[in-house]
Parts: structure tokens; C-alpha cells; sequence
């Protein structure tokens, strides 16, 4: 009888390489990448693996970007299981190409994976993958002032049954995206309109700490509910009215005394850029307190002084100051400090190689 050691190292897998015959040309990919937006244009391929209950994760490829082919019945187009990372790769002065922290983004989505009841890929495979995808698309990781490829590692349920359970044939793919600035017009404060009727999530149970698709579907309501009131973002409430997170960003709150303030509960999606932020500002002497915060707490901190502001984060955004809190029937303007801005700056210099990566963050992709 053979004995599985669990603590044995994952082999590596050897992965199949596909050229793109027709990938695009260097001069039109130099074009893109002069103003890449966000999430609109793709490199020349992609990374794909299976999983599947009796073969375990089989079948590694990389091959050129296009259309994935699924039976009209596979679980994901139904139940909606499904599970995805954002995670960005950097161009250093000198050339070579980093990422941030992949381990954590990788252990983030086997825990996204535990909750929708998906395999849990191995932590090599995830950072394998990303070396994989650079090993052919290096070219498109661009090198503007805050330019990035941003990678998105996928999971979904491809198997073709209408029964209700975990599916038994799971896909996992890598795509990635040149990208500048998430927001338009660069970082200047965003405006949040306050959702008073919507959840993007249940509060206790649910799958808020999980980045699965339906969080993000939930979102979309609410969220043209603040396009309609003349907002960039909007920020959810849980039961209690203690303050969850925007759509896709974190929440931070500064104090006069310099202690920074994050919402903390089961629902909140355990943001990476969070952790980093946190991580500087303790550094430089900053209190953090990981708690809940009331809508109260956050409303009347502002008014009387005690919170000097106000800031979201995120991979695809990095940080961005709250200008504005909007709800039904008020509306209340934020005040500005210079500490985000700062931590952003501080961050984005490890990120790129400009100041001393002291805590490991890095990893490099191209090597
Ligand atoms: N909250 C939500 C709902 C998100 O989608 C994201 C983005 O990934 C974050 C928070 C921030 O997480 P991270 O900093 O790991 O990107
Ligand atoms: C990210 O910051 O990576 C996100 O996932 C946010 C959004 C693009 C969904």
C-alpha cells in the first residue's frame, strides 16, 4: 500500500506550450500599451488546467487567448460556482518583472475555493501558473508610470449536470490584462453613495469573505443605484449598520490621533492591498484596529473632527481617498489628509522596485 505524505512538496507541472500564431503585432501592442484603460484588451494567450474528482488537477496548458467551449449545461452557467484572484505584475527600471505577494493571493483563493465547495489548487500551482503566462506574455507587462498587467486567475464549475452539488470537473484559468489607472482622471477623492436596500452579501454564513462571482453580481444593483446618484462607488451596511466595504475595495478610516480604523467582520472580502497598507502604517508607529464601525461611528467622526480621513484599496484601484459620503437625504463631505496618498506612494515604490522590498513582498516572474 502506498502512503500519501502531506507535507511532501506539490511536483511541478509540466506545462504544454501553444504559441499564438496570430498574436498581435509588436507595433499595435506597443499602441495598447500607451494607454492600456482597464480590463478591456488581452494578451496573446492564456493558462489553463483541469481538475477533476478521479484525476486530481491534470492536463496544465498554455495556449492562445480566446473563447473557452462549454456544454450549455456545465454547473457554473447555472449555480453560479465559480471562484477568481486579481493580482498585477510590475515592470522594474531595469526590465525584470515582479508580482506582489502571490502566496496570498493563492491561499486567498483556496479559501474562496473551501467555501464554494471547489478544489483547492496548490499554492505552487497558482504562482506556476503566473510564471507560466509571463514565460510567453512578458512583452505586454507594460512600463508606464503606474502601469501594470493585471492577472486574473479564474475557477469554475465546467461540468455538465443540473443536479444541485459540487461539481466533479473543475476548470482554473489565467488571463491578464494591461492596465492603467482603474479610475479615470487618475487618483483624486471618489464619491460614495451609502446602500441603504442592498447587501453584496450576508452578514453571517454567507460567502462576503469568498471572491466569487455572485458578490460581484449583487453589487451591480446597487451600484448603478449610485451612477444614478451621481456617485463613483458604493459602500454596503450590514444588518447591525456596521460598515462592510465598497464593490470591489476595502474601507479605512484615519483618526486624529493617527490610529487607523478598518471594518472587520465574516463578510468582508480580506483585502491584500489591506494587509500591505496596515502593514507600512504599523511600521512607520501607526495603531491599526481591525474592528467593526458603525455608520455612526464613521458619520460622527467626521463631523466632529475625531476621523481626518477617509480612504478605499484594492488591487485594481490601489488606493483612492473618499471624497464624499452620499445617502438618502444627506450628504457629507470627507475631509483630506495626506497619509493614503502617502502609504499609496510608499506601497507602489515597493511594488516597482524603487524602495527596499524589506518584508519579502515581492516575487519575481521572469526569472
Ligand atoms: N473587497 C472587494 C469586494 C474586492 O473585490 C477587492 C479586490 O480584490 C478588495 C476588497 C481588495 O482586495 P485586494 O487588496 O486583495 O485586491
Ligand atoms: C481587484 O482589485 O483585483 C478586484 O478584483 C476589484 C475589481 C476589479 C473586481
Amino acid at each position: 500500500m502506498t502512503t500519501i505524505d502531506e507535507t511532501a512538496a506539490v511536483k511541478p507541472l509540466e506545462f504544454a506550450v501553444t504559441r499564438n500564431l496570430q498574436a498581435v503585432a509588436p507595433e499595435r501592442r506597443a499602441e495598447i500599451l500607451t494607454n492600456p484603460g482597464f480590463g478591456t484588451t488581452f494578451t496573446d494567450h492564456m493558462v489553463d488546467l483541469c481538475w477533476s474528482t478521479g484525476g486530481g488537477w491534470h492536463r496544465p496548458r498554455v495556449q492562445p487567448y480566446g473563447p473557452i467551449s462549454l456544454d450549455p449545461a456545465a454547473a457554473v452557467l447555472h449555480y453560479g460556482q465559480e471562484i477568481f484572484e486579481g493580482i498585477k505584475a510590475y515592470r522594474h527600471a531595469d526590465g525584470s518583472i515582479h508580482t506582489f505577494r502571490p502566496d496570498q493571493n493563492a491561499l486567498r483563493l483556496q479559501r474562496s475555493a473551501r467555501r464554494m465547495a471547489l478544489p483547492e489548487l496548490p499554492v505552487e500551482y497558482f504562482i506556476q501558473s503566473l510564471k507560466e503566462l509571463i514565460a510567453v506574455d512578458g512583452g505586454w507587462v507594460p512600463s508606464g508610470e503606474d502601469q501594470t498587467l493585471y492577472l486574473r486567475p479564474f475557477m469554475f464549475a465546467k461540468e455538465a449536470f443540473l443536479g444541485v452539488r459540487p461539481a466533479q470537473k473543475v476548470a482554473y484559468y489565467l488571463i491578464a490584462s494591461p492596465a492603467g489607472a482603474y479610475f479615470t482622471g487618475g487618483v483624486k477623492p471618489v464619491s460614495i453613495w451609502l446602500s441603504e436596500d442592498y447587501a453584496r452579501a450576508a452578514s453571517k454564513g454567507g460567502t462576503g469573505a469568498a471572491k466569487t462571482g455572485g458578490n460581484y453580481a449583487a453589487s451591480l444593483l446597487p451600484q448603478s443605484e449610485a451612477s444614478a446618484n451621481g456617485c463613483d462607488q458604493v459602500v454596503f451596511l450590514d444588518p447591525d449598520r456596521n460598515v462592510e466595504e465598497l464593490g470591489g475595495m476595502n474601507v479605512l478610516f484615519v483618526k486624529k490621533d493617527g490610529t487607523i480604523v478598518t471594518p472587520s467582520s465574516e463578510s468582508i472580502l480580506p483585502g491584500i492591498t489591506r494587509d500591505s497598507l496596515l502593514q507600512l502604517a504599523e511600521d512607520r508607529g501607526h495603531t491599526v484596529e481591525r474592528r467593526p464601525v458603525s455608520l455612526a461611528e464613521w458619520r460622527e467622526g467626521v463631523a466632529s473632527g475625531d476621523i481626518v480621513e477617509v480612504f478605499a484599496c484594492g488591487t485594481a484601484a490601489v488606493v483612492t481617498p473618499i471624497g464624499t459620503l452620499k445617502g438618502e437625504g444627506f450628504e457629507d463631505a470627507q475631509p483630506q489628509g495626506e497619509l493614503a496618498l502617502s502609504l499609496r506612494e510608499e506601497l507602489t515604490d515597493i511594488q516597482y522596485g524603487r524602495r527596499e522590498d524589506r518584508h519579502g513582498w515581492l516575487l519575481r516572474l521572469d526569472a
